[in-house]
C-alpha cells in the first residue's frame, strides 16, 4: 500500500544544513494504522508531508498504491491528493464559515459527486463520528474534539486510501485526544483505510497496530506487532 524507499530530505546547504530525513525506508500494509513517534525535529512532519505530496524528497520513492508520489507534476499532486491521500491536520483546518456537514461534503464538491450522492455520504461520515446531530454547526460552535472529529470525517470523505495524520490529537486535551484516536482507529478498520499517525502521545501508541520511531530523521526500529503480540501486517 505504502513504500518508501531511501527517502533524503534536507533543508538549506553546507555546513549549516539540516539533515530532516535520512534514508528512511519503510513499508505500510493495506489497513494498517501505523503511529509515528519521535521527538520534537525528529522529522515526523517532514516525513509525513514528502509521503502526502506537499514536499519532495532530495532522493528516494514514495509509492502509494503503485504510483510513485515523488515522479508527480502538480497536477498529478493535486489529484493524488483529492482522490487517494487525506490529511488531518494538529490544527483541524476546517472552513470556519461552512457547516460541519458542509466541511466533511467540501472534498466531495472538488471530486464533482451529485448532490444526492453527496448528502448521503456526509451523514453517513458524520453518523460514524458521532456528530449526526451537528451537522448544521460551524467549527466555531464545536469543541476541539468535535471539530477534529469532523475533520477526520472530511479526510474519509473521498474514500482516499492513505490517510495522514500529523499530530491529530495535540491541541486536545488527554481524555479528548484518546477518544478521537480511539475513534480514528474505529473508522481505518470500517474503511478499510491504511493510516500514518504522528504523536506525541505514548498511550496513543497503544491503539496502533505498527509503531514506526524517527530520530534525528533516520529510522530507529519498527515493531511489527501489537502489545497483545499478533502479527497484523
Ligand atoms: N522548511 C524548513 N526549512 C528549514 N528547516 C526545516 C524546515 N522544515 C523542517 N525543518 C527542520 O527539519 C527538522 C525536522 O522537522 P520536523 O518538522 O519534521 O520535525 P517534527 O518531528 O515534526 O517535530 P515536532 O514534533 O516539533 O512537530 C527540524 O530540525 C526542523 O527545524
Ligand atoms: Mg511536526
Amino acid at each position: 500500500m505504502l513504500s518508501v524507499r531511501g527517502v533524503h530530505r534536507s533543508f538549506g546547504a553546507g555546513p549549516s544544513a539540516v539533515h530532516a530525513l535520512r534514508d528512511v525506508s519503510f513499508d505500510l500494509a493495506p489497513g494498517t494504522m501505523a503511529a509515528l513517534i519521535g521527538r520534537s525535529g525528529s522529522g515526523k512532519t517532514t516525513l509525513l508531508n514528502v509521503i502526502g505530496g506537499l514536499d519532495r524528497p532530495d532522493s528516494g520513492t514514495v509509492l502509494v498504491d503503485g504510483t510513485d508520489v515523488t515522479a508527480l507534476d502538480e497536477d498529478g499532486l493535486s489529484r493524488l491528493r483529492r482522490d487517494r491521500v487525506a490529511y488531518v491536520f494538529q490544527t483541524f483546518g476546517l472552513i470556519p464559515v461552512l457547516s460541519a456537514a458542509e466541511n466533511v461534503g467540501a472534498p466531495l464538491r472538488l471530486a464533482r459527486v451529485p448532490a444526492a450522492e453527496r448528502e448521503r455520504r456526509v451523514e453517513l461520515l458524520l453518523e460514524l463520528v458521532g456528530l449526526a446531530d451537528h451537522a448544521r454547526q460551524r467549527p466555531g460552535e464545536l469543541s476541539g474534539g468535535q471539530q477534529q472529529r469532523v475533520a477526520i470525517a472530511r479526510a474519509l470523505a473521498a474514500s482516499p486510501r492513505l490517510l495522514i495524520a500529523d499530530e491529530p490529537t495535540g491541541q486536545l486535551d488527554a481524555e479528548t485526544g484518546l477518544s478521537v484516536m480511539a475513534l480514528l482507529r474505529g473508522v481505518v478498520e470500517s474503511e478499510g483505510v491504511t493510516a500514518l499517525v504522528s504523536t506525541h502521545d505514548p498511550t496513543m501508541v497503544a491503539l496502533a497496530d505498527r509503531v514506526i520511531r524517527i530520530a534525528d530523521g533516520r529510522l530507529e526500529g519498527q515493531l511489527g506487532e501489537q502489545a497483545g503480540g499478533q502479527d497484523v501486517t
